[in-house]
């Protein structure tokens, strides 16, 4: 026991992504070893805080799952105590539950909660902060698009996993001489497209940040042909879009904390390139597989040092903090700042470095 605190619990919420279980066992292990603080793990986010359903985390549990994908306790992505599901009258409505979320952690005995997830999640852990419970926030997402950190856990796994892909789809691109499109997930940033597309040597580069013109993509991947280079290949973001088109919706939960799922204009882009050019396309899109799969090692440290840091908090009562990685160093941001997003700057180094080596961003 440290300053008071002697049980404290964790939750991963939203989206899974590789890294969750490096935190889990940072939190776990930091806390047993150095503070003797027991640590309580709440089932599937914040659908556990409002059901008290938890299992209790011993330094076993931690063991082992470092190399582990997704995450040991569960998580949704619609489970939000400012906006929880009830039935009344047959018909399901949503009300504000967050004073159960804090009786429940009394109840629990719980004197912190580390939440660690995306924007949605932090947004949830700022709002029980302002509610008067000692929260820390961990940045979690595939999409790295928190401004408050240099780079979230889960991003490097996404582009390794997305670099292999594109290089797998240069052979039959080049076997085929066909025009092969892969379709990224970041949501409305677009990192994950830009650094996989780098990394695999895209041609073409589609982001959200920069709509494209399609009479420029069509020329680039003919002008490619006529130059006897018979193939190209196209990363584009699940969030890019045409200039002066809309944004493809694939899917919307009403029930989530971001409802729009996006995806659809690998398949448009494709139409669109065949019809004008003739040349064949065809589409790959990647989805969950980016989230899928054994952490880098770059993850596992990352979600190691987060997990690590945040206690360290927790011990100093430094609360509605999120740590955050700053160049090479983990320092602690305001929790109010981390649900900021950060997008894709149009003229950003890689931006520039990309074009100075050929690659087209379809304007
Ligand atoms: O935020 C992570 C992310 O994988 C996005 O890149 C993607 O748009 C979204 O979540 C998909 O959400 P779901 O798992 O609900 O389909």
């Amino acid at each position: 026991m440290v300053n008071g605190i002697k049980k404290i619990g964790i939750i991963t919420g939203g989206g899974d992504c590789p890294g969750l279980n490096a935190v889990i066992r940072a939190v776990v292990k930091t806390a047993v070893n150095d503070f003797d603080i027991e640590v309580i793990g709440l089932k599937d986010g914040f659908e556990g805080l409002m059901k008290k359903a938890t299992h209790k985390l011993g330094y076993k549990d931690a063991s082992g799952i470092l190399s582990l994908g997704g995450t040991i306790l569960g998580t949704s992505n619609v489970a939000n105590p400012f906006r929880y599901p009830c039935k009344e009258n047959g018909e399901t409505v949503y009300t504000d539950q967050s004073d159960l979320a804090l009786q429940n952690c009394q109840e629990m005995e719980l004197d912190a909660l580390i939440c660690v997830g995306g924007d949605g999640t932090l947004r949830i852990a700022h709002q029980l902060y302002q509610k008067g419970l000692p929260v820390i926030g961990v940045p979690k997402t595939i999409d790295n698009d928190l401004s408050a950190t240099d780079v979230t856990f889960g991003f490097d796994s996404a582009i390794t996993t997305a670099t292999e892909a594109i290089d797998k789809l240069h052979s039959t691109a080049q076997s085929h001489h066909r025009v092969m499109i892969i379709e990224l997930m970041g949501r409305y940033a677009g990192w994950i497209t830009l650094e996989a597309g780098m990394a695999g040597g895209a041609d073409v580069i589609l982001l959200p940040e920069i709509p494209y013109k399609i009479d420029k993509v069509c020329e680039l991947v003919a002008g490619r042909n006529k130059k006897g280079k018979r193939f190209s290949i196209i990363a584009i973001a699940e969030g890019a879009r045409a200039k002066g088109g809309k944004l493809s919706v694939s899917k919307v939960v009403e029930e989530s904390t971001d409802p729009i799922r996006l995806g659809g204009i690998g398949h448009q882009l494709a139409s669109q390139i065949e019809e004008q050019t003739g040349l064949e396309c065809r589409v790959t899109v990647l989805g969950h597989l980016q989230r899928g799969g054994s952490p880098t090692a770059f993850d596992r440290i990352l979600g190691t040092r987060f997990g690590h840091h945040a206690v360290q908090l927790v011990a100093k009562g430094r609360f509605g903090q999120m740590v955050s990685l700053q160049g090479l160093k983990i320092i602690n941001v305001s929790l109010k700042k981390a649900i900021d997003t950060r997008l894709v700057p149009k003229n950003c180094d890689l931006i520039k470095t990309a074009k100075a080596v050929g690659v087209s961003f379809g304007v």
